[in-house]
């Protein structure tokens, strides 16, 4: 955690399962991409939020390794809101400083939805205010089956022995590793589990479940997600209540 300027304490890392767009539309009638359209648009209030308040890693997720099985006009929907989003807010993040960095699976995405992620993460390297990371054909098991593959792939080639091999090691092979974990994981809509994110990187984090659909949220709910957090003690295994820094 870090201080802020009025004293409280900000999670370094926050991570969100942005769930329930579905929901919110069924709920109004409308079909399911007006409440993917209505998460973009609170997608974008939380970064402006998370970047007001000093957060320094914000990961979300977009799109799940599972989210394939769901209808085929769906994820058309969903590539082409990527995509959108991509196109339209990319300067403006820029602008704002934001660092836009992508963990998942990218091979077998079409090479336009790779270019438009590696034109994101380009554009904004030099950038040292908020990190967005984006979570995209990501799921926590497979990150963790490429970081065993790569590690067996050393031992079978006589670099590493097999007895070297220990969680931290393990850590250096995930997709980023050098970001903090997650101090925080929030989800949206009420549901509570993790659903194969962040599964490694989620060890010690808080896990705060609100009952709001992803298109209600906002820098008030974001906020008290964190006052949530904050009224929880970690203790990270041992007895003593820590700061998470
Ligand atoms: C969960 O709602 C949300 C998703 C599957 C994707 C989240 C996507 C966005 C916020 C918009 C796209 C943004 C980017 C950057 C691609 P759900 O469909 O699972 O809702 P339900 O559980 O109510 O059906």
């Amino acid at each position: 955690m870090q201080a802020t300027r009025d004293g409280f304490e900000m999670p370094r890392h926050v991570a969100i399962i942005m769930d329930g767009n579905g929901r919110w539309a069924a709920a109004r009638g409308l079909p399911r991409v007006e409440g993917h359209r209505r998460g973009v648009e609170a997608l974008r209030k939380t970064v402006r939020a998370a970047s007001d308040l000093g957060i320094a890693v914000l990961t979300i997720f977009s799109f799940s390794s599972e989210n394939w099985s769901r209808p085929q006009s769906e994820i058309r929907d969903l590539l082409a809101l990527l995509r959108r989003f991509i196109r339209n807010d990319l300067a403006d993040l820029h602008k704002s400083n934001v660092r836009v960095r992508i963990i998942g699976e990218r091979d077998d995405l079409s090479g336009d939805i790779r270019s438009l992620l590696e034109e994101a993460e380009d554009l904004t390297r030099g950038n040292d205010g908020l990190v967005l990371v984006v979570a995209f054909n990501y799921g926590a098991r497979q990150e963790i089956a490429r970081a065993a593959r790569r590690l067996a792939i050393e031992v079978a080639a006589g670099r590493l022995s097999a007895e070297a091999i220990t969680p931290e090691l393990l850590a250096r092979q995930l997709d980023l590793p050098d970001l903090p974990d997650p101090d925080v994981i929030i989800r949206t809509s009420g549901e509570q589990r993790l659903s194969n994110f962040l599964l490694w990187q989620a060890a010690y984090s808080e896990l705060v479940f609100v009952p709001i659909n992803w298109p209600d949220f906002d820098r008030a709910t974001l906020e008290s997600a964190i006052a949530e957090y904050r009224r929880r003690e970690r203790r990270f295994g041992g007895l003593i209540a820590q700061t998470g820094s």
